[in-house]
Order: structure tokens, then C-alpha cells, then sequence
């Protein structure tokens, strides 16, 4: 009977290669939509960064990046030869002032960039020339110039009062002005985009920059004509590439082909953004832990008990108490007591209240909530390969053979075992093994620092001819 129960739930989270078409399928619809109109979930960015880098820029910039796990100031020297220098310090950004007066945020990111230049870096700030920095801001941002854009809205947990609608890049620069620190913003970039321009910068080509941490998100580039939202924006030179941020956090808000279970039901109605980035909910480490959670207790709950006996802890009852990186742990463990210890040491349980039986079920649970995560993971790569020319669904080649390229970074994609395994697994069943034998999935190491450095310096290039 217990195993009945197991196998029903682990039905719901299965996606059979016919699912796994549908959902592409929907991710071009919404797409096309994006790139067709403003407003829609799927927001599909103009970045206004309008070239790929081939490695060969250089100049020495700094960078801020609020968004994953840390906050980050970094010093990014680019040496023209496809490598760079990076000095770097991280920051922990509190709860108070993710969900505080967004200006009380702010001041403190220019607190620590005001910190990183007194105490890390050898910048020597002039009287003359204010030093540029890049800020990577990895929130929904509709951009109108490469350093201007409205906050459309938080994700991740973040909540700050008075930012939504406010154009991020001038609410840094009065934090810099109040406090008199001699660094001039000029350019705003998403993480995608600093994955997808790091990862070309050091590979001279990227297809695709995507993130799988804290939240997930894409970037790709298109021809300027295929970004019909745009009309007749004088800004923007027709015959052209850029860059968008699709927010593919928020594909399919209405939950018509994304495959929820009670489990995640439950994560999203409690949530600080009920019905928004569905899809992030289904796949980021913000969320994984929380969806296993429920399912855990879930178990714990049902009569007879099918979990710990029918008990719990008072880590396992609290909201987001269990953690994403305790189902890497898990997931990693060799043995079941390996298994035990990771729930001994972060949940609180004795070890002999715990069966070799839980540990099994335990390990069960976290595979089956990470592999959904990750074959959907692998439905917003295929659909951006698909429409970007480079793969059909359902197989068969695309116009040329050439090496697909994905720099991706955060926290899954470094540490969750198996992640590009399961991602890539998917793949092959939607577009067919040779075009997936031809992607390259590689970290795009300090992506946001180096694409920061790269857009700021694109920010310098413009700006003489800009009005
Ligand atoms: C970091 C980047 O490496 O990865 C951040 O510097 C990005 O910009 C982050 O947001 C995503 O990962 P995580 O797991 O920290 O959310
Ligand atoms: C969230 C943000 C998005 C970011 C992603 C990864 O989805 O809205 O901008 O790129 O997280 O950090």
C-alpha cells in the first residue's frame, strides 16, 4: 500500500516526452508573444545591448550584483585576450532590507561599494573622472537605454517599498550622490545577459545565458526586426542583434500546461507572490526545498504514517525549512546513513528515530522534485534553440552543424548532482540526439561581473553619440 501511495504521487511529477513537447510548444507561444507586445508574463526584454563581445575588450571597470545568493561588489580588468582579472567581495543582504524602504536598500548597496573601494580595491577614485560601474540587477527590468530601466516587479523574496515602477539605475546613483562616492552607474544588465556575454567573451560565441540558482531566468539575442514591440524606436539601429531578458521565471502564470502537484499548489499560495514566476517555482533553489518539504510532510501526515512514524521536527514544520542544499547533500549521499546524518545535522532528528526506509523515501522525494526541475529546465533551453534556429521540436537537424553554446551559472547548475544530466536528458527528448549532442553547457564563471564590465563599456562607447 505504501508504495502505491509512492507511485502516485511520483505520476504527478513525471512529464512523458509528449508533456515535455507540449510545454516547449507553449514556451514559443509565449515567446512570440512577448516579443510581439509589452505587458505579457513573458517579458522578453529589450536589453539595448546590441553586440556579443569576441573576447577582445579590454578596460578595467567595477560591478554590483544584487539578485543571487549574495551581493557582490567586484573589480573586473578585461585583457583583451579572452581572460580577465576579477577582485570580489561579497555581502549579505538582510531580511529587513529585502522587504524595508527600498532607499534603505540601496544606500546599503552603496555602502558596500563605498566599503569594497576604502578596504579591497586599488581603484584610485580622482576628483576628475568618476570611476563606471556596471550593476547587475537580476529582477524584472523593462529597459529603455542600457542604463535606464523600471523595476516591473521583485521576485526571489525580495519585497523593498517604493522601487516598483522607479528606474533602479537612478535610485543607485542618488544612494552614490547621497553619499558623495565619486561612481557613475552607466549601465544596468540582467544575469542572463552577464552569463550570455561572459560565456561569449571567453568562448567567442554564446547561444543561450541562462541561470539556475536562487530563481531562473534566459537571455538570447535576436534580430532587432524580430522584436516587433519595438516599432520605430530611433534609439535602435534596424539590421542589428540585441540581447533580451525573456523572464522565463514567469512562463505560463496561468498553470495551462506547467504540471502542478498539491505540493506546489501550496508553495505558490503561500508565497510573497501568489500566481507570479510559476515556472520559477517549479525549478529554483528558492523553491525546490520548500516543494520536498510539503511532499515530506505529506507523508509524515497520512494515516497510517508513511514517514519519521507520524513525527516531525520543528525545522521540517517551518516554512522554507527545508533547504534546496540539503537535497544536493542528499542527493550526493553514497549510503543511507549518509542520508541520516544530512537529516540529523540540518533537521534536527535523532538518528535512531530515523529508518533505513525514511532514508530511502527521503532521497526518493528530493530526486523526484529535482528531476521535474530539471527536465523543465531543459524544455527553456529546447525552446530557445527552436527559436533561435537551431533545432526543431520533435528532431531533426538545424541548418548547420555548428557548436550550440549555453553559459549558465547559479546555485543548481554548480552544485545539484546530475542537474546538466537531467537537463540534457530532456533535451535529447524534445529536439533529438544530435542536436543535443552538439550543445555545450558550461558555467559562465563571474558571469555578472564580467558582463557588467562588457555593458558598461558598451554604455562608454555610446555615449558620445547619444543625446
Ligand atoms: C552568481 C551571479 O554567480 O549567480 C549572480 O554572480 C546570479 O548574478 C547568481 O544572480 C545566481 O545564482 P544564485 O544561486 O546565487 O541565485
Ligand atoms: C528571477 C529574476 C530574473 C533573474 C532570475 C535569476 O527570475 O526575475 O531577473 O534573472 O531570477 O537570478
Amino acid at each position: 500500500a505504501k508504495q502505491a501511495v509512492l507511485d502516485q504521487i511520483a505520476s504527478g511529477f513525471k512529464l512523458s516526452q509528449t508533456k515535455l513537447h507540449e510545454i516547449t510548444q507553449r514556451f514559443l507561444e509565449e515567446y512570440a508573444l512577448g516579443l510581439s507586445a509589452y505587458n505579457h508574463p513573458l517579458a522578453m526584454i529589450p536589453t539595448y545591448v546590441t553586440g556579443v563581445p569576441d573576447g577582445s575588450e579590454t578596460g578595467t571597470f567595477l560591478a554590483l550584483d544584487l539578485g543571487g545568493t549574495n551581493l557582490r561588489v567586484c573589480e573586473i580588468q578585461l585583457h583583451g585576450d579572452k581572460t580577465f582579472t576579477l577582485r570580489q567581495q561579497k555581502y549579505k543582504v538582510s531580511e529587513a532590507l529585502k522587504t524595508g524602504e527600498a532607499s534603505a536598500l540601496f544606500d546599503y548597496l552603496a555602502d558596500s561599494v563605498d566599503h569594497f573601494l576604502t578596504e579591497i580595491s586599488d581603484s584610485q577614485i580622482s576628483n576628475e573622472e568618476a570611476l563606471s560601474l556596471g550593476l547587475t540587477f537580476s529582477f524584472p527590468v523593462e529597459q529603455s537605454a542600457i542604463d535606464k530601466g523600471i523595476l516591473l516587479t521583485w521576485t526571489k523574496g525580495f519585497a523593498a517599498r517604493n522601487a516598483v515602477g522607479k528606474d533602479v539605475v537612478g535610485l543607485l546613483q542618488d544612494a552614490f550622490d547621497r553619499k558623495h562616492l565619486h561612481v557613475k552607474c552607466v549601465a544596468l544588465v540582467n544575469d542572463t545577459v552577464g552569463a550570455m556575454l561572459s560565456r561569449a567573451y571567453a568562448s567567442g560565441d554564446c547561444m543561450l545565458g541562462a541561470i539556475f540558482g536562487t530563481g531562473t531566468n534566459g537571455a538570447f539575442a535576436v534580430k532587432v526586426e524580430e522584436l516587433t514591440k519595438l516599432g520605430n524606436d530611433p534609439a535602435v539601429a534596424k539590421g542589428g542583434l540585441m540581447i533580451l531578458n525573456t523572464e522565463w521565471g514567469a512562463f505560463n502564470n496561468s498553470r495551462s500546461v506547467l504540471p502542478s502537484t498539491p505540493f506546489d499548489q501550496k508553495v505558490d499560495r503561500e508565497s510573497i507572490n501568489p500566481t507570479f514566476q510559476a515556472f520559477e517555482k517549479f525549478i529554483s533553489g528558492l523553491y525546490l526545498g520548500e516543494i520536498t518539504r510539503n511532499l515530506l510532510l505529506s507523508l509524515v501526515d497520512s494515516v497510517p504514517s508513511l514517514l519519521f512514524s507520524g513525527l516531525s521536527t520543528p525545522t521540517l514544520n517551518s516554512h522554507y525549512g527545508f533547504d534546496t542544499a540539503y537535497m544536493s547533500a542528499i542527493e550526493n549521499a553514497k549510503t543511507a546513513q549518509e542520508v541520516k546524518q544530512v537529516l540529523v545535522e540540518n533537521l534536527g532528528f535523532k538518528l535512531e528515530a530515523i529508518s533505513d526506509d525514511d532514508a530511502a523515501i527521503v532521497r526518493w522525494a528530493c530526486e523526484t522534485v529535482a528531476t521535474r526541475g530539471a527536465y523543465l529546465s531543459g524544455c527553456a533551453v529546447a525552446a530557445t534553440m527552436i527559436q533561435t534556429g537551431h533545432a526543431q521540436l520533435g528532431g531533426g537537424s538545424g541548418p548547420e552543424e555548428k557548436i550550440l553554446k549555453v553559459g549558465v551559472d547559479g546555485s543548481l547548475a554548480e552544485h545539484y548532482p546530475g542537474f546538466q544530466d537531467r537537463v540534457r536528458q530532456a533535451i535529447r527528448l524534445i529536439v533529438g540526439e544530435e542536436v543535443e549532442s552538439r550543445v555545450e553547457i558550461a558555467m559562465a564563471k563571474d558571469g555578472s561581473g564580467v558582463g557588467a564590465a562588457l555593458c558598461a563599456l558598451q554604455a562608454l562607447k555610446q555615449a558620445p553619440s547619444r543625446p
